[in-house]
This record gives C-alpha cells, structure tokens and sequence, in this order.
C-alpha cells in the first residue's frame, strides 16, 4: 500500500499500460484522475478497479493547454493534492521514409507525446513545488533510446520525453519533486495491436520480442510495476533517469547471426 493517501493523475488510463497502471496504483491504495480522450476506455477502466477504489475520470486531448489547466484545476478541487503524475498518453506515428515526413504527422505526434507531457508538468509543478513533495514519472519508449522501434516522428518524440525528464528533474529538484521515464519496449496494448493482429495472422507471433535478451515481449502489468516503483518512496533518491523496461531488448546489439 505504498500510495495509501495519495492522489495519482494518470493519462492515457482508458488501455494499455496506462490502464494496468492505474489497476496497480489503486491497488497499493491511491485515488485516481485517470485522463483520456476516450470515455469509453476510461469507463472501461473504472470498471476495472476495486470497489473501493476512488477515481475521478475526466476527458480530454492532452495536447490541449486550456483543458491541461482545467484538469489539474478539477483535479485539485476534487481530492485537493497531487503526489504522483503519470504521463503515459502517447500515440504511433506511420512508418515512413526520411524523405516523406509530413509535417501535420509530426506536429500531431509530438503535440499528443512531447508537449502533452510539458503541459502537465507545467500545469502540476507549481502544486508540487508549494508542497515541496511529487513524483512524476513520464512514459518513454526504447524507440527514444534507438531507431527501429518505432516511426521517425515516434522515436523523436520520446527521444524528447527522455530529455524533458532530465530538465524538468533539474527544475524541479531542489524542490523536492522527482522526475523519471520508463522506456517500455515490446508491449501488447491498443498502440501495438496492429502489430500483433498481423503477426497471428501470419503465424509470426513467437519472432514479436525475440531480440529481446528475455526472449519475449512485454505484459502492460510488467511496465505498470515500473512506473508504480518510480512514482512510489522506493525510489525516494532516484530523478532525471529513463528506465528501460525491456527485456534487455536495450542492453544488446543483439546481432542476427551472432548466436546460436
Ligand atoms: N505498447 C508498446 O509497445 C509501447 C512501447 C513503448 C512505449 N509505449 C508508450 O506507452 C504509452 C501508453 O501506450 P499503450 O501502449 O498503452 O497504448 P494504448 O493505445 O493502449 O493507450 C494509449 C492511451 O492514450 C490515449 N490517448 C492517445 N492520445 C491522447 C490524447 N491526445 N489525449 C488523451 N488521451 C490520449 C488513448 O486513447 C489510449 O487510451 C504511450 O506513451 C506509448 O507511446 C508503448
């Protein structure tokens, strides 16, 4: 029960690994302010929490800087206190060429990935600053870290988040409020269904994480673990990381060829 008393904002928490996430930090006894811009996901969600569990549920674009503030407003309003912030919202880029970006893609992408996270912490800080106490833990991906996992304007974004970490620790160290990423590879949520439709389909569901050193891909509850860990006391001395959460898929160039 790590987050007993405490109030946890977490967005993205309509699927995914913002939705483990939320189960996770319910259950070790946080309230929540889960945000999505799907009603939908985010009732599906609620449903999915324990009957005790107390959860505002509030829709909105997190790229969207009036209804940012409006959140965290209602937010506080609501439980009067923020001790954890959870920026998990994130959304896939295409798969295409350096010579055939387009400029709308990338805009949508980083507004959704990169300032959707800034306008939280923006908006959160000054809160967690006055109590001098706050965790923040932003949602990366390994695509931040290398190419190959993710589309250019994709890993670009998160390659941001990893960045805005390490400032927004700086900003936010001296008082008191620590700030990290998880950088998740292979994961099965909403995002990679496309991926994993394709490979059922076509008999190649065993390849999906086999570059992984653990030889598999990763289960949403495996990343909402991380996150819970970073946001919680445990890692009272840890700010301005990006943890990989990845089966080690980082840790290796892990050849073709270069193993039996
Ligand atoms: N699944 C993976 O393999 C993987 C790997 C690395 C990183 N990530 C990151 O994990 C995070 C969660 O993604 P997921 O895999 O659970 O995907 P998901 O699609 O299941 O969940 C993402 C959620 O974010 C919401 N969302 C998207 N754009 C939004 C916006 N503008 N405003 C409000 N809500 C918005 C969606 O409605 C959805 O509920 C993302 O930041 C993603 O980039 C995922």
């Amino acid at each position: 029960m790590r987050f007993q008393g405490c109030v946890a904002i977490i967005t993205g928490a309509g699927s995914g690994i913002g939705r483990a996430t939320a189960r996770r930090l319910a259950d070790e006894g946080a309230r929540l302010a889960l945000i999505d811009w799907s009603a939908e996901g985010l009732a599906e969600t609620a449903s999915l929490l324990p009957a005790t569990a107390e959860a505002l549920t509030l829709v909105l674009d997190v790229s969207d800087e009036p209804a940012v503030e409006k959140a965290v407003a209602e937010v506080l309003e609501r439980f009067g206190q923020i001790d954890v912030l959870c920026n998990n919202a994130g959304v896939a880029g295409g798969h295409m060429d350096i010579t055939e970006q387009d400029r709308a893609q990338w805009e949508r992408v980083l507004g959704v990935n990169l300032i959707g996270p800034m306008l939280f912490i923006k908006h959160v800080s000054p809160h967690m600053r006055a109590r001098r106490k706050g965790a923040i833990v932003n949602t990366a991906s390994v695509a931040g870290i290398r190419s190959g996992a993710g589309g250019n304007a994709y890993s670009a974004s998160k390659a941001g988040v990893i960045n805005l970490t390490m400032t927004a620790a700086c900003d936010l160290g001296e008082a008191g409020v620590r700030v990290n990423a998880v950088c998740p590879g292979l994961v099965e949520t909403g995002m990679t269904k496309p991926v994993f439709d394709y490979a059922r389909a076509n008999d190649k569901v065993h390849k999906l994480g086999s570059r992984c050193e653990l030889r598999r891909y990763g289960r949403p509850e495996e990343i909402a673990a991380a996150i819970a860990f970073l946001a919680s006391d445990d890692a009272s001395y840890i700010t301005g990381q990006a943890l990989p959460v990845d089966g080690g898929n980082t840790a290796s160039l892990n050849m073709p060829g270069m193993k039996v």
